[in-house]
């Protein structure tokens, strides 16, 4: 009894929407074949160059496995291969997709007995290991695809999952490590309440924004008045890119997830291309090397 998932890239933050919005890509995706096996707990192989651990208990999809063992005693053991087709610390959702994957996959071979929602907690225990916080943003766009909003996570997990309007997505990737634990210590711990204002009317207008297909909504409600002046600091080159991508015709965008990966969001192919590419120039005049990945959501 075996399964393969291909679990996708994800956008999450989503500029204003801190830990709560997130948005599925088509790709890059983690292949993650799932077997099920008589032998007691996780077994966890990684059949690419990045060495992830592969202990159950330090890996994101082991963890998740094994919190899906713990309601499912039943299910004995599982046995795991990942592809990383999305790489690790790039902030499109890498840990996410690869605890997503697997809990999806050991869901099918169980004949689907757990629901979407208790899919995103079980992934969730893999994001606390990955980034010390159990944040769904990442893992409810991988689990329920569009575009998602993480309305709580306790006391019960809701997710109003919605679709998206036709996007295009254009990500560049510098390759410099941020890590979110690192990212998410230099989040303050109080915000003035003008901020705040500011900040949930965004919200709003995003989430407006995409249920109706106004881009120009959209557009003007992406910022990030709390989480990126703090983050800013550890993404050289984000002011830049943004201000670039602006001009050649990006709706609007920001950090993916904690970074360092920066999105744009856009309403063509040929817009996302030409964004992607006025991107990464800055990071080439910057001698930062980058990779570009474009994509509709
Ligand atoms: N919402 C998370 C953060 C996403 O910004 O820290 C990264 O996993």
């Amino acid at each position: 009894d075996s399964v393969l998932v291909h679990s996708p890239a994800t956008l999450s933050n989503l500029g204003c929407g801190f830990d709560v919005l997130g948005l599925a890509l088509e790709a890059p995706y983690d292949a993650v074949r799932v077997t099920r096996s008589a032998t007691p707990g996780v077994r966890i192989q990684h059949l690419d160059p990045y060495h992830l651990p592969t202990d159950p208990a330090h890996n994101v999809a082991g963890v998740a496995l094994l919190a899906l063992l713990k309601a499912a005693p039943d299910a004995v053991g599982f046995d795991v291969e990942i592809t990383k087709g999305i790489k690790p610390g790039s902030g499109v959702g890498s840990s996410a997709a690869s605890a997503v994957g697997a809990v999806v996959g050991a869901n099918a071979l169980l004949g689907n007995r757990f629901s979407k929602m208790e899919l995103v907690d079980f992934a969730m225990e893999g994001e606390a290991v990955a980034s010390g916080a159990r944040h769904a943003d990442n893992i409810a766009p991988a689990v329920f695809g569009g575009f998602t909003v993480v309305r709580a996570v306790t006391p019960a997990i809701d997710i109003v999952a919605l679709a998206a309007p036709p996007l295009w997505v254009a990500v560049v990737h510098p390759q410099i490590e941020v890590k979110t634990s690192d990212s998410r210590k230099v989040l303050p711990a109080d915000v003035p309440l003008k901020l705040a204002t500011r900040q949930w009317a965004n919200v709003a207008g995003l989430v407006a924004g995409f249920l109706t297909a106004d881009y120009a909504l959209i557009g003007r409600s992406l910022d990030d008045y709390i989480v990126e002046p703090a983050r800013l600091p550890l993404i050289p080159g984000l002011a830049a890119a943004r201000r670039r991508a602006l001009a050649a015709g990006a709706i609007g965008g920001g950090i993916s997830g904690s970074g360092p990966s920066i999105f744009m969001l856009n309403k063509t192919e040929a817009t996302a291309q030409a964004v992607g590419t006025a991107m990464g120039e800055v990071f080439t005049e910057l001698g930062i090397e980058f990779h570009v990945y474009v994509g509709p959501v």
